[in-house]
């Protein structure tokens, strides 16, 4: 059994939003789900590259496009590695193997006499690189870019025979009813197909950036086209035919709502006219909005990716946008909301029970549980929430699969508040209390198995929590997703997962400190996690111990500390030293080099371009022979990694920070 699947390839005239990780995050859950259950997996992204608005950018800049499209490239892989995303796959549409399909495919709708030459006069939308109608236009600007202005074209073209496909196409629709999902999706093609199919423009006339047409080289190939070929391009179309009869056609290609015509209509058509086989499925998902609006660059209301995930890390960002938008329909991302829900599902849910099972079982039974008894009700909600997670998963329900997971969380901590461990100790009752210990237990690890493909680095790290020997990679839901009667459990015992957050505060107080260098000592601090009276069927939080007041400093005192915004330009390891990197930064007012300690939190390739904030009227100080001039903000939770203070990247360098 093998697995193709696919994500939408993104324009790089500006980094990654939310939007357009939404659909990578979600992509990657699928990924890992496939694998998770034991299919051969082939996933695919990419950076489209042929856009006017790429070159126009690149001009901008006083750059060569392809010096351009390389950087965009470090960048975009650098927030893709961030949120660890796992293709296997990455392409760019000026890679030769991409010119080689392009050009064949085509070669191959020519010679089939579905390319002919006309004349194209109409409305043309750059951000949406489409022809638009009349129709299609509000007010005369197109409803996705407002606050821009349509150009008018009249050149020579070719065209594609779009139309002579409607009736196949219609066929293929109404006899492969999966074909594209969600349903109301689907219906929306119908309509659009059965109302009709006119010839498409598949060249522009004199542009310099793009794949010129084999057939006539004057004419570049318009980016459509070329884009929807990376999917055949990747796995060897044209370059490698051996590889692509082993991957083609496509199992699922996940695109975003706006892009589905050009998912089900074109690119089949073309496939047809290419005599190449279709796609099983097109998964067209809905829109993240932030704070209510569409998230756009152009309109001044999108969100870094790679700014969100610096709040919690990466898997609670992973685990909101999967959790809290029904697959296939429109979400929306509040930091209030955000914050509600890591507290929640991860604060009170989750970690909390993950912490009070180590605390519980190092307190009762020195952190080694022995199996006891076959598992009771814990047992078979995890066999029920199994059977519901694989269904939901295999229809792409994927808000439901995870809340299946959760179901075994949400029942764990009941059943402790229920059988009070505490209590059976105190009564002595030491047969009962294995029992129970070693069921809350194994209800943990089955839930870290099914969290795996939502959230991969916690999943691994409950799992080496409770005990599990398997690598998280070798993995499988039909043997490791069952619940297991045998085994000693070794129970890890490690600061809480997700410290509970106030509203407006970066992380509690109590549990993270802002540091400079981020390796700083650690704070001693109680971890008394068992809860002796909990709420009645509440996971209580995990209470830490009150800190001692620090001395409270004057705002002049403050004042004193020149915090700055800065945007590194370069990024590099410092030799010998596990912890540090040597940066080069942009502080508004001069450049200079820091050496931070985060060496263990990040690649050097993927600060380059991040907006930080930094002390920048700190004296010079020698770290490993390498002069630092200020120092980089960073939390760091007791024991944890660091992660950077993150600001708006729109601020410029230079902008004071108090
Ligand atoms: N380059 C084309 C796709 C070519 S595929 C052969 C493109 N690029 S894009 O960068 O504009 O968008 C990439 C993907 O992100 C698309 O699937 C698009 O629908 C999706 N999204 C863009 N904004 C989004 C949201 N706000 N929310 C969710 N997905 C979003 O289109």
């Amino acid at each position: 059994m093998r697995f193709y699947l696919t994500t939408a390839i993104d324009y790089v005239n500006s980094r990654p939003h939310l939007g357009t990780a939404y659909e990578k995050i979600t992509a990657d859950v699928i990924a890992r789900y496939k694998r998770l259950s034991g299919v051969e997996t082939h996933f695919l992204m990419g950076n489209d590259e042929h856009s006017q608005n790429v070159y126009k950018r690149a001009l901008e800049r006083n750059m060569d496009p392809r010096a351009y499209c390389d950087q965009m490239e470090r960048e975009f892989r650098a927030v893709w590695a961030q949120l660890d995303i796992s293709f296997d796959d990455f392409i760019r549409t000026t890679e030769p193997r991409h010119k080689a399909a392009v050009q064949k495919l085509a070669r191959q709708c020519f010679n089939q006499g579905d390319i002919y030459e006309g004349q194209y006069e109409g409305w043309y939308c750059v951000s949406c690189e489409a022809f638009k109608q009349e129709k299609d236009l509000l007010e005369g600007k197109c409803p996705l870019h407002p606050t821009l202005t349509p150009e008018w074209i009249r050149e020579k073209n070719y065209f594609f025979r779009l139309s002579k496909y409607r009736e196949p196409l219609l066929e293929h629709f109404r006899s492969n009813p999966r074909f594209l999902r969600p349903e109301n999706r689907r219906n929306e093609m119908l309509r659009l197909l059965e109302s009709g199919l006119e010839d498409i423009s598949v060249s522009r006339a004199g542009q310099l950036w793009g794949i010129p047409l084999p057939f006539a080289p004057d004419n570049v190939v318009y980016v459509w086209f070329d884009a929807l070929i990376n999917y055949a391009a990747a796995i060897g179309y044209g370059s490698d035919e051996p590889r692509f009869a082993k991957w083609w056609p496509a199992d699922l290609h996940i695109v975003g709502k706006d892009i589905t015509r050009f998912h089900t209509v074109v690119w089949p058509a073309m496939l047809m006219s290419a005599g190449l086989a279709l796609p099983a499925q097109v998964f067209g998902h809905g829109w993240v909005n932030f704070g209510g609006q569409r998230m756009s660059k152009s309109l001044g209301t999108s969100l870094d990716p790679a700014d969100v995930a610096q709040r919690f890390g990466a898997d609670p960002l992973r685990l909101y946008l999967v959790k809290e938008i029904s697959y296939g329909g429109d979400g929306d991302f509040t930091w209030d909301r955000y914050e509600e829900r890591y507290n929640v599902d991860l604060a009170n849910n989750l970690g909390n029970l993950v912490s009070r099972l180590s605390a519980m079982a190092e307190k009762f039974r020195a952190s080694r549980l022995a199996p006891a008894g076959a598992g009771g009700r814990l047992a078979q909600v995890a066999g029920a929430s199994l059977a519901r997670y694989r269904t939901s998963m295999d229809t792409l329900a994927l808000h439901e699969g995870v809340a299946a997971a959760f179901e075994i969380v949400d029942a764990a901590n009941e059943f402790i508040a229920e059988t009070a461990p505490w209590s059976l100790a105190k009564k002595g009752e030491a047969a009962r209390l294995d029992e129970v210990l070693f069921e809350v237990a194994e209800a943990v690890r089955v839930a870290a198995v099914l969290l795996r493909p939502v959230m991969p680095a916690s999943s691994a790290e409950i799992l080496h929590r409770v005990g599990e020997t398997t690598t998280p990679d070798a993995l499988r839901l039909d043997t490791d997703g069952r619940w297991r009667s045998e085994g000693v459990r070794q129970i890890a015992k490690r600061p809480a997962l997700w410290p509970r957050v106030e509203s407006g505060t970066p992380i509690h107080e109590s549990d993270t400190r802002i540091n400079v260098e981020a390796d700083v000592q650690t704070r001693p601090r109680s971890e008394s996690i068992v809860d002796e009276k909990p709420a009645a069927g509440a996971a209580a939080p995990a209470a830490p111990a009150a800190p001692a007041a620090p001395a409270r400093i004057t705002i002049d005192d403050f004042m004193k500390v020149e915090l700055r915004v800065a945007k590194v330009l370069e990024a590099e390891a410092v030799p010998k030293s596990k912890k540090l990197l040597k940066l080069r930064v942009d502080t508004g007012a001069d450049q200079r080099t820091i050496v931070a300690g985060i060496a263990e939190a990040y690649q050097p390739e993927q600060l380059v371009g991040r907006t930080i904030v930094i002390v920048a009227n700190l004296q010079p100080a020698k770290l490993m022979g390498v002069e630092s001039n200020g120092m980089v903000l960073a939390a760091s939770p007791d024991g944890g990694l660091p992660t950077l203070i993150g600001v708006d990247p729109a601020l410029p360098p230079g902008a004071r920070v108090r």
